[in-house]
């Protein structure tokens, strides 16, 4: 059966292959090094006191009183709160565009390219709004709804581009949430004890499913291995020490969690690794997600 692709998502799949982007998103990333190169503002952007992205929580504020003021624009006598409402949207839209800033540095390029153009969409959107407040308070009206109702139009297509970026390219979700419905339920033998490095972090897979293991004398930390953030290998990653704690770093972008329980100790992730209980018998190291 022929499959069809909406028009639209057909422009926004070449946005994602547009390499005459990449020079831009360079210039942003180097840019974002420099601004957001402390680890804790870069793990309060990303969410992880929260334990989830901050950007998607912010954005409903603009969003939110933009959408509402372009309501209010339609009814009249209410340009009070209309213009209230735009002041908060263009208020809360600096903090909003911060996180996501940050969470776009952390991207592969295909997201990158996405990413700016939907940054720019919405500073449009917030230069349209900061315009039409301007002008309302000029007591120029028609021209200020004019102005925001262009400002609804730029920030409804950066819109798409951010839904996009999450539900088509998986920016943002936890790429471990269904570790539960593949691993199979009871304990599974993956290998000698003996065999795994000391120090050093091991891949083992059971039943199609990765897992970082990383041993330590006679003990043993068994967290999934495919990040949260983007799916990363973490058995490719470094193990370190943080605050008396091994923790394993992600090759891909440094999420680094905590092996004692797979927590978040720095982002981008903010969704933590599963964790598998462990036992050893006759000498073979055996795993199981929930001691079933
Ligand atoms: S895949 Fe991005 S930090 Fe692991």
């Amino acid at each position: 059966m022929p499959t069809t692709t909406a028009p639209v998502t057909e422009v926004v799949d070449r946005l994602e292959r547009a390499s005459l982007l990449d020079p831009v998103v360079k210039g942003l990333r180097s840019l974002t090094q420099k601004v957001l190169a402390p680890q804790g503002i870069r793990d309060a952007l990303h969410g992880v006191w929260l334990g989830h992205p901050l950007h998607p929580v912010l954005t409903d504020v603009p969003i939110g009183a933009w959408s509402a003021a372009a309501v209010l624009d339609a009814v009249p006598g209410t340009g009070i709160g209309a213009s209230t409402l735009i002041a908060t949207g263009c208020a809360a839209a600096v903090p909003t565009a911060l996180t996501g800033w940050a969470d776009w540095s952390d991207l592969h390029g295909p997201h990158q390219r996405v990413g700016v153009i939907h940054a720019a969409a919405n500073v449009v959107a917030l230069g349209l709004y900061t315009a039409s407040l301007g002008a309302r308070m000029r007591g120029r009206r028609v021209r200020g709804k004019a102005l925001a109702y262009a400002g609804f139009a730029a920030m409804s297509a950066g819109g798409y581009l951010g839904g996009h970026l999450v539900f088509r390219q998986g920016a943002g979700a936890n790429h471990g949430a269904d570790i539960p419905d593949l691993f199979p339920s009871g304990w599974h033998d993956i290998g000698r004890l003996d065999d795994l490095p000391d120090g050093k972090p091991a891949k083992r897979t059971v039943e199609g499913v990765d897992l970082l293991v990383v041993r330590r004398g006679q003990h043993v930390d068994v967290l999934s291995d495919k990040c949260s953030h983007l799916s990363g290998p973490l058995s490719d990653g470094e193990f370190t020490v943080e605050g008396g704690q091994g923790c394993i770093v992600c090759p891909w972008h440094g999420s680094t969690f905590r092996l004692a329980d797979g927590a978040v100790r720095h982002g981008p992730a903010t969704s933590p690794q599963h964790r598998f209980e462990t036992r050893v018998t006759g000498g073979r190291l055996e795993v199981s997600l929930g001691g079933g």
